[in-house]
């Protein structure tokens, strides 16, 4: 029995869902264990191109159990939209191998109201969230107000707690300005869709429990990244659950003695959706080339609302960081091909802040806003990196960077991908 987590070890979009295909090759479940449909993981299989929002990326394995655990906030309408498209394509979804918890809470029309209602109310300081209603769902988790999963067992009542919330909401959206709702505007297709996804609804800790018991090998695959976690992030930048290790442990109601592995995702650059602290930004050419013009789908577009990604150099500081307070085992990256071309790459290594210099970002986002980046120059290559396999195919300047990664992390990198496609990877260890 073994457990591995997966967890993104930037601001999101590092690569994840295409590294939980990769592992969910040698497992038997992948379980999601924070976030909801504010999530978008890519996988390429050599035929299609999946972006899964709220199914885990091992669904597209034959013979892998996928599990939604308790700590996420589901949308049963956009479950239910995904489920269709996944099925459309021929992957194979049924109760036997999609496993919702009873205990996840459910994402309602009105918990997006609030949201957009909310962004709107901060003027020029938007979070800029995805609008999925993920903040206003974990408060009324966290208010003790919220609606589970498994409360579509009982259609009845299932059906009353939604009318109260919506109506409860109401008093909320009419005080930030925004339009009420009419509560029994969406009730018949909420309760269409409890009707739909009963039989996957479980409790998934016993079952995750029970399968650890019995040997299997269980991928926890992290949303979004550790630096919008709502503790450890540059709050309120942030999302509202926990991408980090703990958020995997109480997320899918498992012990920590399980777990064998800390896997940290990191991008070979930096990239950051919405607002906040990000020192490295480059709001240049070189930030305009990493982020690639849209024209491939792998170009730093949001996978989940299409907005242009921030990005620029990578960030060693707060990689140090996500490092530290996850305890990560290991770390993949991803997206070296894109640095090809590059005549000299720059690599933060630490940041000068009020003429001191850090190793660690400071602890407030205020801070972090005035730390000026450090950085090591490294030669870059020419070379398209897209076809290599093996550390040897890489061009010494590649293989510098990715030691550089290693010195300044302190730990060692066990894959690299070199683009989109499950055999684009070069396994290092
Ligand atoms: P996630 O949210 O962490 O799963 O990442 P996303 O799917 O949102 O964004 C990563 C994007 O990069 C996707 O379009 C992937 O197909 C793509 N991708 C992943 N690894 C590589 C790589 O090594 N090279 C290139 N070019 N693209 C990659
Ligand atoms: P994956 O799993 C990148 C960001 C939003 C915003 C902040 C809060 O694909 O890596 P929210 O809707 O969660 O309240 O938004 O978090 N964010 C992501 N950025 N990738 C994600 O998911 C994200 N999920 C949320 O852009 O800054
Ligand atoms: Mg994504």
């Amino acid at each position: 029995m073994s457990v591995t987590i997966l967890i993104g070890a930037q601001w999101g979009d590092e690569g994840k869902g295409r590294f939980v295909d990769w592992l969910a090759a040698d497992a038997q479940i992948v379980a999601r264990y924070s976030g909801g449909d504010n999530a978008g993981h890519t996988v390429a299989d050599g035929e299609r191109v999946y972006k899964l929002h709220l199914i885990p990326s091992g669904v597209l394995r034959d013979g892998v159990v996928s599990v939604m655990g308790n700590g996420m906030v589901i949308n049963p309408i956009s479950l239910l939209k995904e489920i269709d498209e996944l099925t459309a394509v021929g992957v194979n979804i049924t109760p036997e191998n999609l496993l919702i918890s009873n205990r996840a809470h459910i994402i309602t029309p009105s918990h997006i109201a609030r949201d957009k209602a909310s962004e709107k109310s901060r003027g020029n300081d938007p979070i800029g969230t995805t609008l999925r209603g993920i903040g206003p769902a974990y408060l009324d988790k966290t208010g003790r107000q919220g609606i589970r999963i498994g409360q579509m067992l009982d259609v009845e009542t299932f059906a009353e707690a939604m009318r109260a919330s919506t109506e409860r909401a109401n008093a909320e959206l009419v005080n930030l300005n925004a339009a009420p709702l009419n509560p029994d505007a969406d009730l018949q297709a909420y309760v269409e869709a409890a009707y739909r996804l009963r039989p996957f609804i479980k409790d998934t800790s016993l079952y995750l429990h029970q399968q650890l018991q019995a040997g299997a090998q269980v991928i926890c695959e992290g949303a979004q990244g550790a630096l919008l976690d709502i503790d450890h992030g540059s709050y309120p930048y942030v999302t509202s659950s926990s991408p980090t290790v703990g958020g995997a442990l109480s997320g899918l109601g498992i012990g920590p003695l399980h777990v064998t592995r800390v896997m940290g995702v990191a991008k070979a650059f930096a990239t950051r959706v919405g607002g906040g602290p990000m020192p490295t930004e480059q709001k240049n050419e070189i930030g305009d080339r990493l982020r690639g013009t849209g024209t491939n789908y792998w170009d730093e577009y949001g996978t989940t609302t299409g907005r242009p990604r921030r990005c620029g150099w990578l960030d060693l500081v707060m990689l140090r960081y996500t490092a530290a307070i996850n305890g990560f085992s290991d770390i993949a990256v991803t997206k070296l091909d894109i640095l090809s071309g590059f005549d000299e790459l720059k690599v933060c290594v630490a940041y000068e802040y009020d003429g001191e210099r850090l190793g660690y970002p400071p602890d407030t986002t205020e801070r972090q806003d005035r730390v000026t980046p450090i950085y090591d120059t490294l030669p870059g290559w020419q070379e398209n990196l897209s076809g290599a396999r093996t550390l040897t195919d890489l061009p010494p300047q590649a293989r510098a960077y990715l030691q550089k990664i290693e010195q300044e992390v302190g730990l060692p990198i066990k894959a690299v991908s070199v683009g989109p496609e499950r055999e684009q990877l070069v396994r290092l260890a």
